[in-house]
């Protein structure tokens, strides 16, 4: 009998974030459509997507991340445009209102600089996206360790591994979920990481 090989797997899948494979399960990302991995880093999650015909753009403020993308970009979807692929601060994307049919943005927001930078990404982002796009935000919170984490001050916490942090709570995420008149498409789901983080998994439609 023919088994599946599972090593093939990683060879398609990458290191791609197991939540954002969820959103694939689902459906929500097609072949075709444009997608903005907003904050890409050397492009973990876009393996599978570059080689599945998604239209990927990446934005990431750090040079040195940019290089590598368009690098992986290239080998696995050569017909991409390099340009796809753009150094920018998310606050502000030299890309056309209502552009992507699906923004992504894994591990970037609790980087924000204060709460108004926070807000401005998410704005950005949103302003990007076209109506009945998703965009699918993966950010560390303090939903599940209230009272538990080292908090500085604002939102900032003093995270047991090293880093200080951005850190939203459920207020702040539906704050702006009525600010931006979106729709949650999942509930929010997040896995608390052996008590000294939150991961919070953020997805909404445009309307
Ligand atoms: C932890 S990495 C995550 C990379 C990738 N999204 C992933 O899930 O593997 C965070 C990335 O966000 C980028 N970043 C942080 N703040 C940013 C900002 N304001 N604008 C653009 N990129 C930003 C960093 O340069 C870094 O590449």
């Amino acid at each position: 009998m023919f088994h599946l090989p599972i090593t093939s797997l990683t060879a398609q899948f990458g290191d791609i974030d197991i939540y954002l494979f969820d959103q694939l399960l689902k459906g929500r990302i097609q072949k075709g459509i444009k997608l903005l991995d907003a904050g890409c880093g050397e492009g973990r999650n876009i393996s599978y997507l570059l080689q599945a015909g998604v239209k990927v753009f990446g934005a990431d403020v750090s040079e040195s991340a940019i290089t590598k993308v368009k690098l992986l970009a290239h080998e696995l979807a050569p017909t991409l445009p390099a340009r796809n692929f753009i150094v920018a601060d998310l606050e502000c994307l030299p890309f056309e209102e209502t552009e992507f049919d699906v923004v992504i943005c894994s591990a970037v927001l609790h980087f924000a600089r204060d709460e108004n930078h926070f807000r401005s990404i998410v704005q950005e982002l949103w302003r990007v996206l076209k109506p009945g796009g998703m965009l699918f935000c993966r950010l560390s919170t303090t939903i599940g360790l209230e009272g538990k984490l080292q908090h500085l001050h604002d939102r900032f916490y003093q995270m047991v591994h090293g880093p200080v942090w951005f850190l939203a709570d459920e207020t702040l995420l539906k704050d702006l979920e009525i600010q931006l008149g979106a729709v949650r498409l999942d509930p929010l789901k997040t896995t608390v990481v052996e008590q000294d983080r939150s991961m919070t998994t953020w997805v909404l439609r445009k309307v």
